[in-house]
């Protein structure tokens, strides 16, 4: 499979650029045949003392204008191969994007972030070499030795028929190459992934591996995987280093074939001087496109083993289209179970009930799967078994945007994106006034701070360093009000704050619980004592729920949770309390 139609299908644009690109080459070609018969004829007449300046005064301006337009040829083709290849970068990178807004959120679920990362960056770039260089190439090095045997064989029909049959060998030696190659190729972009997949998970997952102190352990194992990827590498290099060699020595070892072939006919007489320095200086140009397209070759390869990546990528089935619209926000989960990889089970038969107004609480130790139900409820983790209905909805059959209108999820680490204070704010709803703007970010005591910095025009820095962690948090919460859905979720967004900042969001949250439904979801028991219902889950089981005096009363899960971190607050606040005395 040397051309992919699917590929040259998907833009059609860049045939108009190939076709001139090849147009374009073959008259570069011809030009350069003229030359050589110009020269020859020049040389001819020397020999045999019969030139006379007026002929020579015709060559030397013919052999000009023919070099003119070569070089204006040769030009103009690097440009239209710089066009084919700009468009289709342009038209992949725009479907991979399309692709992964009807995946909608829960893209994650059918494909890994690092992979769509390749494909739609080192993937393209390489499709780009397919389309500007190797495509017009191959096809003008199908012509190019069919026009120059046509031109030398009325010269020395024998010296152009060894030249003619020795251009095969090349192809045939990529042939056999490819062979090798595919396997070793698709071992090499399967390493690549695997090597790209754990550099972003160590990446996401750093703060806990520092925490585990288990970096180091990661680190060993990435330089194994990297040095793994470094020894593939070189054997591709040099499985490209010794096919170029081959075609090296084919594509020489025929020119001086063409050339022994062509001086021996000299001596017998039966060429003059002319053609024969036509066939050698002509007999390398029969070998030196497809030499160059050998070259291109397995670029193109690269590029067709990422065409693989990027078609799976868009071949992905989508969800139809879902139509359910929220009209009731009470939430129902019945026997609701989840799995990531259809293996292990991190959310088993929970059954759970969040009214459209009030305040629930999900709580439990790291791990037992309340962000796994923050995913379900808001639409990225969909694959999940038994049901859980929003008003008489199931939640995968909701339309997304009517999902994300009525449920908003407030993560433990907001993003917080480069740019003012005003436009963090205007991407929860673009129409929000400058006085709603200044009422939410009072909800969040967060106005006064901003009235002696810059107002709504202070800058954020990227991912927003100069601004505390607790005051991202309350803008990521007063970002989350102005957009104004009967639903919120906050998922551990309080932790890792300074303790003003979270008892200020608590607060508010439970304000706000008068008419919209808050859930939050908490390691922290101290921060769901008031909740209306609290849940508490232990390694993906739901084991209890009720309110905090009703749970401590039961003597069980929350209970011992409670008296766990009651003593280690007690602790650290005696800790505290010591080393005031000392100062
Ligand atoms: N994207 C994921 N892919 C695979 N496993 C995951 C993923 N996210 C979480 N898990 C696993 O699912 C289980 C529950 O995780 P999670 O819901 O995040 O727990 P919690 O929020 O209670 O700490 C954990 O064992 C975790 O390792
Ligand atoms: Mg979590």
């Amino acid at each position: 499979m040397m051309i992919n139609k699917r590929l040259i299908r998907m833009a059609p644009d860049s045939k108009k650029h190939i076709g001139r690109n090849i147009l374009l080459q073959m008259l570069s070609l011809t030009a350069n045949i003229v030359i050589m018969f110009v020269l020859g004829f020049l040389i001819q007449g020397l020999v045999a003392g019969t030139v006379q300046n007026r002929d020579f005064m015709v060559a030397t301006l013919l052999m000009l204008v023919a070099l003119v337009l070569k070089i204006v040829c040769t030009r103009k083709a690097i440009y239209q191969s710089y066009m084919a290849s700009k468009s289709v970068k342009r038209i992949l990178r725009e479907k991979i994007y399309q692709k992964l807004l009807k995946l909608g959120s829960s893209y994650s679920e059918k494909v890994s972030t690092a992979e769509v990362v390749q494909a739609s960056v080192e993937g393209v770039e390489q499709l780009e070499i397919y389309f500007g260089s190797y495509l017009p190439q191959f096809f003008y090095s199908l012509l190019a030795p069919v026009v120059l045997f046509a031109v030398l064989a009325p010269i020395s029909f024998v010296s152009a028929l060894v030249l003619f049959l020795c251009v095969p060998l090349i192809p045939l030696s990529i042939i056999l190459v490819q062979k090798f190659a595919k396997r070793l190729l698709a071992k090499y972009w399967g390493q690549y992934v695997k090597l790209g997949n754990s550099f972003l998970e160590n990446l996401q997952g750093l703060t806990t591996l520092k925490i585990y102190q288990s970096d180091e352990y990661k680190h060993q194992e990435m330089n194994k995987e990297a040095e793994h990827f470094r020894r593939i590498t070189m054997k591709v290099l040099t499985m490209q280093l010794n096919s170029i060699t081959i075609m090296d020595w084919i594509a020489y070892g025929g020119a001086a074939l063409g050339i022994i072939m062509a001086v021996r006919e000299f001596a017998a007489g039966h060429i003059g001087v002319m053609g024969c320095f036509v066939i050698i200086m002509l007999s390398a140009d029969f070998f030196l496109p497809l030499r160059l397209l050998g070259s291109f070759f397995h670029v193109a390869m690269n590029g067709m083993a990422a065409s693989e990546k990027i078609f799976r990528l868009l071949d992905l089935p989508e969800d139809e289209v879902q139509s359910g619209i929220i009209e009731d926000t009470n939430i129902v989960l019945r026997n609701l179970s989840y799995s990531y990889d259809n293996q292990r089970t991190v959310v088993r038969q929970v059954s759970m009930e969040i009214p459209a107004t009030g305040f629930t609480a999900i709580v439990g130790e790291s791990g037992c799967g309340k962000s796994t139900i923050a995913g379900i409820l808001s639409g990225e983790n969909r694959q999940y078994t038994g049901s859980a209905q929003i008003g008489s909805l199931e939640l995968n059959s909701v339309n997304q945007t009517n999902l994300k209108e009525n449920i908003t999820l407030i993560g433990i680490r907001s993003y917080i994106f480069k740019g003012t204070v005003r436009e963090n704010l205007l991407m929860a709803r673009p129409e929000a006034t400058e006085a709603e703007m200044w009422a939410a970010l009072a909800k969040v005591n967060l106005a006064d701070f901003l009235k002696t910095e810059n107002g709504l025009e202070t800058v954020l820095t990227e991912k927003g360093e100069n601004f505390s962690g607790g005051q991202k948090q309350r803008l990521a919460v007063a970002r989350a009000l102005l957009h104004d859905s009967q639903i919120y979720i906050f998922d551990e967004a309080t932790s890792n704050i300074d303790v003003e900042s979270e008892n200020d969001i608590l607060q508010l949250l439970h304000e706000l619980a008068k008419d919209k439904s808050i859930v939050l979801i908490s390691h922290r028991l101290a921060n769901v004592v008031k909740a209306d219902r609290i849940y508490v889950m232990a390694n993906g089981d739901l084991k209890e729920s009720g309110r905090h005096e009703d749970l401590l009363q039961k003597q069980a899960v929350y209970a011992n949770l409670w008296n766990a971190q009651m003593n280690l607050e007690k602790y650290r606040g005696g800790i505290i309390h010591e080393t005031a005395d000392c100062n």
